[in-house]
C-alpha cells in the first residue's frame, strides 16, 4: 500500500503508530520499503553519517537532491520526506518555496521538512500553498546548534515548555501535516501530541508521540562516533560488517576467494593458442 499524507493522518486518528527511518541511498530505501516502514526521511543528518561532517550545517541543496533522488527510486510504497538544508529556507519565503520545489521536482520527494516553530511559519504556509506537504521540526533543531549551545534536551523550564507547545500549534496552524519533536521530555511530547490534530513523530521524545524516527546507522549500530541517550541498537550490523570485511581480506590474501563458482570459464584450446 502506498503511504500518503491522508493515510498517515488516518494512522494518528486510529492510534496506529507511524514508523519512520532515515535513508540516503537506493539499496537502503528498498530494504526499508520492503520492511513495511511507512516513511523515509532523507535527513540532513547525511552530512554526519554519510559525509563525515561534524554537524549538519555544511549540507547543500545539491547533496539533498542527489540523495533524495536515489532514495525515491527504492521507496515504492514508503512516503519520502526530504530535509531542507541549512540556509535553503531561512533567507526568504521565496527562496524557501523554490528550494522545496527543487526537492520535489528534482529529488522526487513527496514532502519537505524544515526546522523551526513560529519563526518559520511564513515559509511553511507558502510551501503548503505551492501544494508541497511540509513536516515541521521543533525541540532540538540541529541546524541551530550554535544558537542552542549544544545538543541538549529542550523545553524543560516552564517558559521553554510553553514556547514549544505554542510552536507546535503554530506550525499546525501554518499548514504542516506532521511535526517532528526532537529531544523533548516525554510528558511534554505527549501533551503536545494530544493537543495537535496532526501526527507528531518523536526522536528522544518518549512513546507518547504518534510515531518514531531514528537514523538507521544509529539503530543498526553502524555509527559509533557517539550515542545519544534516545538511540537503541536493534542489531549490531556495524560489527557484522567489520567481521565480513575481515573475512573477505583473509580469504583474498590466502587465495581461497574467489572459488570455482565465482569464476568464468574458457576452453583450454583458446588459452593454449595464446602461448
Ligand atoms: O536529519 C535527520 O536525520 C533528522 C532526524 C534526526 C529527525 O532531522
Amino acid at each position: 500500500m502506498k503511504h500518503t499524507v491522508t493515510t498517515l493522518q488516518k494512522q494518528k486518528e486510529a492510534g496506529n503508530k507511524i514508523t519512520m527511518l532515515t535513508a540516503y541511498d537506493y539499496s537502503m530505501a528498498k530494504l526499508i520499503n520492503d520492511a513495511g516502514i511507512e516513511m523515509i526521511l532523507v535527513g540532513d543528518s547525511l552530512g554526519m553519517v554519510m559525509l563525515g561532517y561534524e554537524d549538519t550545517l555544511p549540507v547543500t541543496m545539491e547533496d539533498m537532491i542527489h540523495h533524495t533522488r536515489a532514495v525515491a527510486r527504492g521507496a515504492r510504497e514508503t512516503f519520502v520526506v526530504a530535509d531542507m538544508p541549512f540556509m535553503s529556507y531561512q533567507v526568504s519565503i521565496e527562496q524557501a518555496v523554490k528550494n522545496a520545489g527543487r526537492l520535489v521536482q528534482e529529488g522526487h520527494a513527496k514532502a519537505v521538512k524544515l526546522e523551526g516553530g513560529a519563526a518559520v511559519c511564513g515559509q511553511i504556509s507558502a510551501i503548503v500553498k505551492a501544494s508541497i506537504p511540509v513536516v515541521a521540526h521543533i525541540g532540538l533543531t540541529p541546524q541551530s546548534i550554535h544558537a542552542l549551545g549544544g545538543y541538549k534536551v529542550q523545553g524543560k523550564s516552564q517558559e521553554a515548555a510553553r514556547q514549544l507547545l505554542e510552536d507546535a500549534k503554530a506550525v499546525e496552524a501554518a499548514g504542516a501535516f506532521m511535526v517532528v519533536l526532537e529531544c523533548v521530555p516525554a510528558k511534554l511530547a505527549r501533551l503536545i501530541s494530544e493537543a495537535l490534530h496532526i501526527p507528531t513523530i518523536g526522536i528522544g521524545a518518549g512513546n507518547g508521540c504518534d510515531g518514531q524516527v531514528l537514523v538507521y546507522q544509529d539503530m543498526l549500530h553502524m555509527f559509533s562516533d557517539f550515542k545519544p541517550k534516545f538511540v537503541k541498537h536493534f542489531a549490531d550490523i556495524g560489527e557484522a560488517m567489520k567481521q565480513a570485511f575481515q573475512e573477505y581480506s583473509r580469504q583474498v590474501k590466502n587465495g581461497s576467494f574467489p572459488e570455482e563458482e565465482h569464476t568464468y570459464q574458457i576452453s583450454d584450446e583458446v588459452i593454449e593458442k595464446l602461448y
